[in-house]
């Protein structure tokens, strides 16, 4: 099993350059693909200020960060991922736009590289069929924060050998991370079991049943849990929460995964959470 050094990343987005920093954390050398300059900028100045506050809490060393930042190549030209053993897609959850990137690697990369989807509900084996290896074909779910984050979700397709899904293992041990291996079905693991739960917080706050600080005030301190569910929901983007609870609606019809009615008004109004200044919460400018 060949190790995975040399890292394509698709997409430097939230996910994609968070993605990128922790395989270049742990000594990979990562090349970052956008389709312009300005996007791969603000990913970077992402990564920077994310490493920035490891070295001021003293959990890294200001030569390491600058280590880090030298092991990571941006790019807009597809060609520069060749040399790449694993890519990972983080681009726009949209099946033909990852399908025609699929397609594009695989006659790229060379023959032993595995070709991974960081999606959180698309089915990873239609990606994997736009290819002619798609035995070499995986889902490699990260969570926001990924420099934060301790968890990965391995997908398994229904044609992935288990060569590619060890390798993917030892990858996601090689950034700190632990594996668990989930199947490719909609939401895998845990959106499987969070969407319907942030679903369900909505439905509560629509009913009128309480308040949005008391909602996430009795998830915080009932249950442990590090943010209430609306303000998860914020974090996570209102938009992005809607688009996976449609996807898994649609294959599993369960009512517990449809979208509620506010969801879709908060979307439509373009209240998508922390990154567009207002969600359940109000974040300013
Ligand atoms: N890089 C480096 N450090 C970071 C960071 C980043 N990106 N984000 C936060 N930090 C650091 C802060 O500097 C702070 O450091 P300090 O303790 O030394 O001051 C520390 O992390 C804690 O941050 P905050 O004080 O700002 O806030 P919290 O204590 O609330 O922690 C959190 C932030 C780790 C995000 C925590 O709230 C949390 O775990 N929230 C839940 C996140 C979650 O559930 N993610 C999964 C979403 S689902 C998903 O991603 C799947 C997808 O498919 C939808």
């Amino acid at each position: 099993m060949p190790e995975i050094a040399r890292v394509g990343v698709c997409g430097c987005g939230l996910m994609g350059s968070g993605i990128a920093q922790v395989a270049a954390t742990s000594g990979c050398d990562v090349v970052i693909l956008e389709a312009v300059q300005s996007a791969l900028d603000r990913g970077m100045a992402g990564i920077k200020k994310s490493l920035d506050r490891f070295v001021e809490k003293g959990s890294m060393h200001a030569a390491d960060r600058d280590a880090v930042l030298g092991r990571i190549k941006t790019t807009t030209n597809l060609k520069d991922l060749a040399k790449s053993d694993l890519v990972i897609e983080a681009v726009v959850e949209n099946m033909d736009v990852k399908k025609e990137l699929f397609k594009e690697l695989d006659l790229l990369l060379a023959p032993h590289a595995i070709i991974c989807s960081n999606t959180s509900s698309l089915c990873v084996v239609e990606m994997a069929a736009a290819t002619k290896r798609p035995k070499q074909v995986a889902g490699l779910h990260f969570f926001n924060p990924v420099p934060l984050m301790k968890l990965v979700e391995v997908v398994k397709t229904i044609v992935t050998d288990q060569t590619t899904i060890d390798s993917l293992f030892a990858f996601a041990k090689k950034l700190g991370k632990t594996a668990i291996l989930a199947q490719d079905t909609p939401g895998f693991i845990v959106n499987r079991l969070l969407v319907p739960y942030l679903l369900y917080a909505i439905r509560v706050f629509e009913a009128g049943l309480a308040s949005r600080e008391d909602i996430d005030e009795g998830m915080k301190l009932g249950c442990g849990h590090p943010m209430g569910p609306l303000t998860l929901l914020d974090f996570v983007g209102l938009d992005t929460t809607y688009y996976i609870a449609e996807i898994m609606f649609d294959e599993f019809k369960d009512p517990m995964m449809a979208p509620p009615p506010l969801l879709k008004r908060m979307v439509l109004a373009g209240q998508h959470g922390r990154k567009s200044g207002k969600g359940f919460y109000d974040y300013g400018a």
